[in-house]
């Protein structure tokens, strides 16, 4: 499956992320997880160690100017726009506890979203790596998901929107559902995060829309280690892992 992964900044995005490439990789299923959020904090809450971290693929600068025929940053009025991609998650992942990982990095936006090489680079990247690859996918991504492209969207089975129990979350969700149907998401399903009672699961509940609530996670003392880098994801035990299988099992 190829799964997006959005919703309103400090959610547990990347937290959600990081424990279902787990899950899956330790039910055997091979996985890639790309960080594809500006903030780019998968790899710490992985437990990535320092000196093995990837330059994201918006700075390989010498690669996009190989396959895309023009060096970022230049005015380049003609380059190609489909260029050759298929090699790129292999060659520049990097592999951690059986975890396929790739950081895409930002290409500054001049103005609305902007038609350059290194756009182009890493829109072919994503569309091929929902498209073709054998492998679950998830993506981290912002809650902007305006600059996805039409190809990505197609290739997305399922975009998950993370809620956590406040109004402004839930507006975050509202406005992402907007911009899912303009870009073509197939599919769109809410996780509730940091759910700490009844009360605040009926709130959500009663606050979605027609946007379905596919699982929740609890608020865990547990996850909240991994802040204090006392454990990652990888250790993370008890009830939100349970909960995170159980909507792996639903998706
Ligand atoms: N279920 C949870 N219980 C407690 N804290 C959580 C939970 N999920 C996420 N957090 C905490 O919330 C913060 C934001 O999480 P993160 O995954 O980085 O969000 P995002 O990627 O959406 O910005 C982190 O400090 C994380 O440890
Ligand atoms: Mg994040």
């Amino acid at each position: 499956m190829k799964i997006a992964v959005t919703g309103k900044g400090g959610v547990g995005k990347s937290t959600l992320v990081a424990l279902m490439a787990r899950v899956i990789s330790e039910r055997g299923d091979r996985v890639i997880a790309i960080d594809a959020d500006p903030d780019m904090n998968l790899f710490g809450i992985l437990g990535v160690p320092e000196n093995r971290k990837i330059t994201p693929i918006s700075e390989m600068k010498e690669l996009i100017a190989e396959r895309t025929g023009v060096e970022p940053g230049q005015p380049a009025p003609f380059f190609t726009m489909n260029p050759k991609v298929d090699d790129i998650p292999d060659r520049y992942c990097i592999e951690h506890k059986g975890i396929k990982l790739l950081v895409m990095g930002t290409v500054s936006r001049g103005g609305g979203g902007c038609a350059c090489p290194e756009n182009a680079f890493l829109k072919s990247l994503l569309t091929h790596l929902v498209i073709a690859r054998e492998e679950w996918v998830l993506l981290d991504m912002e809650a902007g998901i305006e600059h996805l492209g039409r190809g990505t969207a197609l290739g997305v089975d399922v975009m998950l929107i993370v809620v956590e129990p406040s109004r402004a979350s839930l507006e975050t969700s509202h406005r992402i559902e907007k911009l899912a149907g303009d870009i073509g998401i197939k599919k769109l399903a809410v996780v509730g995060n940091k759910i700490q009672d009844e009360e605040e699961l009926q709130f959500l509940k009663e606050n979605l829309g027609d946007l379905p609530l596919v699982g929740h996670i609890e608020y865990s003392s547990e996850i909240k280690k991994i802040n204090l880098r006392i454990i990652t994801a990888m250790e993370v035990q008890g009830r939100p892992l349970q909960q995170v299988e159980e909507l792996i099992h639903k998706l």
